[in-house]
């Protein structure tokens, strides 16, 4: 009797122990925020409250890792050969430009959970430039990849891919799924909604199956099945998670649920118990079918009123109630229309950056005014820069161009500012000007702009980036005093209305070599266009003139090597005849040089740059060198110099080259890097 109850105690211990060191073989997560969740974030990973997994955020080069926090046998250590796995999980993009995305998200089994030494971008947070397609790696991984990279082969810019020790996928296929039918149907990695995902491996027939779908029930046939046997790139011990990045464009990249099965098939994954993303709505159907009826309803109740309200008030401008709480005066259409003679040609001021400038009357105060009018295809940017209206029509400088009214007109925003009877500063600088500034006019002009600037920078409640200082965007007054217009007007193009374009707006010559990089404006960057502007002044020349000999092309460069040669007074604009304060001029030059410095960190202050030109501090003796100028794209390969340089330096010019590592390739759109100055005249 004891004797037999020892024997069942017996057993029943070893088989607790035998028990607890079970390797386990699976896992199902239809939430993450549970005490003990197993998982290890790094990078920009976290759990939200709601309970997903969000990898990256719409930050620039980012990258974000989440991990099972044990590794998993994946090999029969008797003889060595890869176990089956199935794993299945619900994932979202959401990029920061609807059309554009940035880089991918992966499924990695890899031997380490440590990817500290990995880079964003095209390397998806996996690999870096050295340790690419190295055997030691260990790094099996499904990559959903959302930017077309040249470097690794990709297919297009929607893509899942099967990546080995590599980001070079063995095999891949555009972004689809099977429906009921078996028929394929398109499927938008970025389309910001929920995605169902199975990768399943058979070590028998040594198939890796991708599947892909809209809705949990996993379709009968894979996107794609790949043939090969996994073993040797298993080492025994695996971590199974995932990872994405973010390049110089950002997507922000979720994970709502995931479950893994070793020897087995991954449980089902119910789309109805993961946690939805606020904004992102799950499927209901009955509910969806009883709502798309009322909609279908209610849109041609709309359209039939619509276009009774269109037949009745064809002109009428429509107003929508965001626009009545912006601060300066809304001017109708119809009167801004009346002032400038129906926008007609006769009454163009010039194209400035944006748009084309007319000039105009108010009939009702008989004020002269110059109305600006931008045409921009996205509401949303619109409307956010709308909002930005009211804070600018607050800026009071007598050296800023005033913005007295504004009025939207469906795609039109029509911006009217104080009409500057003498046009912009590049008229007077550059070809045949109007009429020679003497130098006491131009270094007023400059202090004016000097001025202007600061109060940006300073002097306001919060600091405004100008983002786009160049002589064009300098007008002058009847006293000839320098003005600066257009301000703010870049940020309408950087916040992704455009989905053809980087985030780097600006002028050629006037670009911070930093922009590229950072894709930020700063008041540094305004501080750099504004060392530009100076030296054109004093030279009478544009920053990057391709009229010139090669070796002069670049303004600042030329600048540079007269000072070290000892000739600068040689660079100064030969139509002043050498009537110029000398040590005034050698001043602004040297000034110019600093703010032109490379180095952000290297230019002076707009407060420094004031005291200077006041004559309140003395400029250091010796100015920096200011490193060698590449246009402000960071392309080593400076191919869109050279394109610039051949088209007269100005426009359209492929955002399509290796920057600072990250490569920015955009399938969609017309790649012109916004170059917002010089339209054709
Ligand atoms: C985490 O791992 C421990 C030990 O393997 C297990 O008991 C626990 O249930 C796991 N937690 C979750 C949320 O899976
Ligand atoms: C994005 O993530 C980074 C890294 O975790 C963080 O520093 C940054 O504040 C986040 N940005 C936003 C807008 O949440
Ligand atoms: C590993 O392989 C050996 C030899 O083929 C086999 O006997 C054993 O059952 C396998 N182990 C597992 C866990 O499949
Ligand atoms: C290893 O063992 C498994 C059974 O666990 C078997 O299916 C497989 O064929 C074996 N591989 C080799 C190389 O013997
Ligand atoms: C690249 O990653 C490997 C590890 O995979 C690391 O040893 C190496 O130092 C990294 N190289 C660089 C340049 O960071
Ligand atoms: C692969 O990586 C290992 C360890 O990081 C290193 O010793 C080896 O030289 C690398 N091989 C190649 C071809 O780079
Ligand atoms: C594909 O996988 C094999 C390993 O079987 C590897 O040698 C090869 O470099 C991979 N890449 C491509 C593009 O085939
Ligand atoms: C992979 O897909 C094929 C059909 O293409 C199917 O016959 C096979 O059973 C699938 N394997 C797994 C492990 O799902």
């Amino acid at each position: 009797m004891v004797n037999s109850c020892l024997v069942l105690l017996c057993s029943f211990i070893s088989f607790s122990i035998l028990a607890s060191s079970q390797q386990l073989d699976g896992f199902i997560y239809t939430r993450f925020n549970e005490p003990n969740n197993n998982i290890t974030l790094s990078g920009s990973a976290e759990i939200s409250q709601n309970g997903f997994i969000q990898l990256t955020n719409e930050t620039s080069r980012l990258m974000g890792h989440a991990f099972y926090s044990s590794p998993f046998q994946f090999k029969n250590s008797t003889n060595g050969t890869a176990f089956s796995f199935s794993t299945s999980f619900a994932l979202a993009i959401v990029p920061e430009y609807p059309k554009l995305g940035g880089h991918g998200l992966a499924f990695t089994i890899s031997q380490s959970n440590d990817f500290s030494t990995a880079l964003p971008s095209q390397y998806l947070g996996l690999l870096n430039a050295t340790d690419v397609g190295n055997f030691s790696n260990y790094i099996f991984a499904v990559e959903f990849d959302t930017v077309q990279d040249f470097e690794f082969g990709d297919i297009n810019d929607n893509h899942v891919g099967i990546n080995i020790n590599s980001l070079r996928s063995n095999m891949s296929a555009k972004a689809s799924y099977f429906d009921d039918d078996l028929v394929k149907q398109d499927l938008n990695l970025k389309c910001g909604k929920v995605i169902l995902a199975w990768v399943d491996y058979d070590s028998v027939t040594n198939l890796v199956n991708v599947t892909l779908s809209r809705f949990a029930t996993k379709p009968k046939l894979p996107l794609f099945s790949y043939h090969i046997d996994l073993s040797p790139f298993f080492k025994e011990n695996m971590y199974v998670g995932f990872s994405a990045s973010t390049g110089l464009l950002a997507s922000s990249h979720y994970v709502f649920g995931w479950s893994f099965k070793l020897n087995g098939e991954a449980k089902f994954l119910d789309l109805d118990l993961l946690p939805s993303l606020p904004g992102l709505k799950k499927k209901h159907t009955g509910v969806i079918v009883a709502i798309s009826v009322i909609v279908v309803v209610l849109v041609l109740i709309g359209i039939l009123v619509a276009i009774y309200l269109v037949r009745r008030f064809k002109n009428a401008d429509v107003i929508e109630s965001w626009e009545l709480e912006v601060g300066p005066h809304r001017y109708s259409y119809e009167e801004l229309k009346q002032a400038t003679r129906s926008f007609k040609d006769s009454e163009l001021l010039g194209f400035g950056g944006f748009g084309k400038v007319y000039k105009g009357v108010l009939q009702s105060s008989n004020m002269e005014i110059a109305v600006k009018r931008i045409s921009h295809e996205s509401k949303q940017g619109l409307r956010e820069f709308v909002s930005e209206i009211s804070s600018i029509g607050r800026l009071r400088h007598r050296n800023l161009v005033q913005l007295v009214g504004w009025c939207r007109r469906r795609g039109d925003l029509l911006l009217v500012y104080d009409f500057m009877p003498n046009g912009s500063l590049d008229n007077f600088l550059f070809e045949k000007p109007r009429m020679l500034l003497t130098w006491e006019q131009r270094f007023k002009i400059i202090k004016g702009v000097a001025s202007g600037l600061l109060y940006l920078h300073e002097g306001y409640e919060q600091v405004v980036v100008h983002r786009d200082v160049k002589a064009s965007n300098v007008l002058l007054d009847g006293e000839l005093n320098g003005r600066l217009g257009d301000f703010g007007l870049a940020r309408l193009y950087e916040h992704g209305s455009n989905p053809g374009t980087t985030r780097v707006v600006g002028t050629l010559g006037y670009l911070a070599p930093e922009l590229p990089r950072t894709g930020r404006a700063t008041e540094k960057s305004d501080v750099f266009a504004f060392g530009a502007l100076l030296l054109e002044v004093v030279c009478g020349r544009r920053p990057i003139d391709s009229k010139v000999r090669p070796e002069e092309l670049v303004l600042v460069d030329m600048v540079w090597n007269k000072w070290r040669e000892g000739k600068i007074l040689d660079v100064i604009d030969k139509r002043l005849k050498g009537e110029f304060n000398e040590s005034e001029v050698v001043m602004v030059l040297k000034l110019g040089l600093m703010c032109s410095n490379n180095e952000a960190s290297s230019r002076p202050s707009m407060r420094q740059v004031m005291s200077y030109l006041e004559g309140e501090a003395d400029i250091p003796d010796a100015p920096m060198a200011p490193g060698d100028y590449n246009g402000g794209f960071g392309f080593e390969e400076n191919e869109c110099m050279h394109s610039l340089a051949s088209s007269r330096g100005h426009t359209s010019c492929l955002a399509n080259g290796n920057v600072d590592g990250t490569f920015v390739s955009v399938s969609t759109a017309p790649l012109s890097c916004l170059f917002t100055d010089e339209l054709p005249r």
